[in-house]
């Protein structure tokens, strides 16, 4: 662990908060569930829950980035800040007017300040259409007649995006991607909006492409004062063109915060994973690509969600709390929100849970060594920060529970490193011991075992956390009397196939 590394941590983070622009667009707990119908009357027997309570402003002349793994439901929210889709719930403001539920004639004028460049630069231009039609579809929609003319519009349009104004009468297939996405945001910028939601604008092209394409936009916001929203999973683009980031997770936003914030310190064990897997440019640093983080396992299902906190069937750090409590997305730093019980670079908010879960065990094992400890580290040292703060406050009331928290924080990972050691010399033995007492207990109440084993832990580790002492006893103590109460417990929903997979080791 270098000091390099502690300090890492700004003081005080630029806070996007206190950027000049107005708030554009103001999203509150906005949802969108995709019903599953089956059988001949279609009934509804489930919900994909794409976009599950999100908030989160844009300010004007400002890049929003929008991160997240495949499936957590980007597309969906940029559909639905655009009014491409229905949402089932919560609310959009576009300049402080409510959009959510404006129809077909309500949202016209609005359709001229937002657009939206498309994910799939192949299917999302009609084949049969020309380029002129294409890029001249929204004057006519709109009954606007530019100075010169449609077509003199158009032709300017086109070489603003780099593009052969000759090339009015072609038709898309004779377009590269990278041109095709050009012809995209040239079709979005033709009526002057305000807002600009690009998904995916770059990851369909190739690198040197990407680049035209991601300048191109840069410099169009300096010229035309435009706002965009950015969906993208290339973290090094989303890294060059944002101002803020919001990362997403099933359906959830877990961290949103200024660029240089949430890079350097990420407070999310999800959004530290996400940044471990970035390169990094510095020579110096390049030893830390042995510290990249790879998670356990597949993303849950969104149609059941994990309870709690989504994350916790795979975070390295979770505890009971975060698989029964969901945690809120709270401003920790100036501009800085996370939803986490157990914040990276920050105090613990849950000191006193202490007991790992058996997921976050295994989860740690492919946490490197250095990665935990710099994160107990720099959760310690901002800890040990928070008290000095707190005690020039406030003298005496706070400082004991942060000395707790940085206790708490070394506990953790000192048990981690325990986990990680045992499971190197004799492998099998926590897994014998587990299987022993699924195969005389939950021989027909499978999906118990791990309930139980957490309750077990969380009973004995109250007194003493060490973790072999906890692993000793739960061959003796996982009895009837805890599978039964773990049964009880049992979601009557589909298990996420994490879970499934460690029901059935
Ligand atoms: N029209 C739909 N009907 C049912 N489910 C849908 C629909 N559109 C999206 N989904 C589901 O919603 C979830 C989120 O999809 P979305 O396209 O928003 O993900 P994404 O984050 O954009 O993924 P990617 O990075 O792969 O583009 C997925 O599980 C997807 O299967
Ligand atoms: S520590 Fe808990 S709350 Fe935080 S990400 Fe991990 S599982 Fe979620
Ligand atoms: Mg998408």
């Amino acid at each position: 662990m270098s000091d390099e590394k502690a300090v890492t941590i700004p003081a005080q983070a630029k806070s996007a908060d206190s950027a000049d622009g107005e708030i554009l667009l103001k999203v509150s707990g906005l949802k969108r569930h995709f019903p599953i119908k089956k059988g001949l009357l279609q009934r509804q027997v489930g919900a994909v829950h794409a976009v599950d309570g999100i908030d989160f402003e844009v300010r004007a002349g400002e890049t929003l980035g929008v991160v997240g793994e495949s499936g957590c439901g980007k597309s969906t929210m940029g559909r639905l800040i655009t009014r491409l889709d229905e949402p089932t719930a919560g609310t959009i403001e576009f300049e402080g007017k409510d959009i959510t539920h404006l129809g077909v004639s309500g949202m016209r004028p609005m359709r001229r300040d937002v657009q939206m460049v498309f994910q799939d630069p192949y299917s999302s231009l009609n084949p049969r259409h020309t380029i002129g039609t294409i890029i001249g579809a929204p004057f006519r929609l709109q009954g606007v007649e530019p100075e010169g003319g449609i077509k003199k519009e158009v032709q300017r349009l086109l070489s603003v995006v780099g593009l052969n104004p000759e090339h009015y009468n072609r038709y898309p297939h004779e377009f590269s991607g990278g041109q095709r996405q050009r012809i995209g945001i040239a079709r979005a910028l033709a009526l002057k909006p305000k807002l600009v939601v690009a998904d995916e604008p770059v990851s369909a092209l190739d690198v040197s492409i990407q680049a035209q394409v991601v300048n191109l936009m840069d410099d169009l916001q300096e010229e035309l004062g435009l706002t965009y929203v950015i969906i993208a999973h290339d973290l090094s683009v989303v890294r060059h063109v944002s101002d803020r980031i919001a990362v997403m997770y099933l359906g959830k936003m877990v961290e949103i915060a200024d660029r240089t914030s949430l890079y350097e310190a990420p407070m999310h064990p999800y959004t530290k994973a996400l940044m471990s897997a970035v390169p990094i440019p510095d020579p110096k640093r390049r030893g830390a690509k042995s510290e990249r983080i790879l998670l356990r396992g597949d993303v849950p299902s969104p149609i059941s969600p994990p309870s709690g906190c989504r994350f916790h069937t795979r975070c390295w750090k979770a505890t009971e709390i975060c698989k029964t409590t969901e945690p809120q997305l709270l401003e920790l730093r100036p501009g800085q929100r996370v939803a986490c019980h157990h914040p990276e670079n920050f105090a613990d908010q849950a000191p006193q849970d202490t007991v790992l879960l058996t997921a976050a065990k295994e989860a740690s094992e492919l946490v490197p060594d250095a990665v935990l400890e710099e994160s107990a580290e720099t959760s310690a040292a901002v800890a040990a920060e928070v008290a000095e703060t707190t005690a020039t406050k406030e003298p005496e009331a706070e400082k004991p529970s942060v000395t707790k928290a940085e206790e708490t924080k070394v506990e953790k990972v000192e048990a981690q490193k325990v986990e990680k050691t045992e499971a190197a010399e004799k492998p099998s033995v926590t897994k014998v011991e587990e299987t022993k007492v699924e195969k005389t207990e939950a021989a027909e109440k499978p999906s118990g075992t791990e309930v139980a084993e957490t309750k077990v832990e969380k009973t004995e580790a109250a007194e003493k956390p060490s973790v072999t002492e906890v692993a000793e006893t739960k061959a003796e103590k996982a009895g009837t009397e805890e599978v039964e109460k773990a049964e009880a417990e049992k979601p009557g929903t589909e298990k996420s196939g994490t879970e499934k997979a460690a029901d059935d080791k």
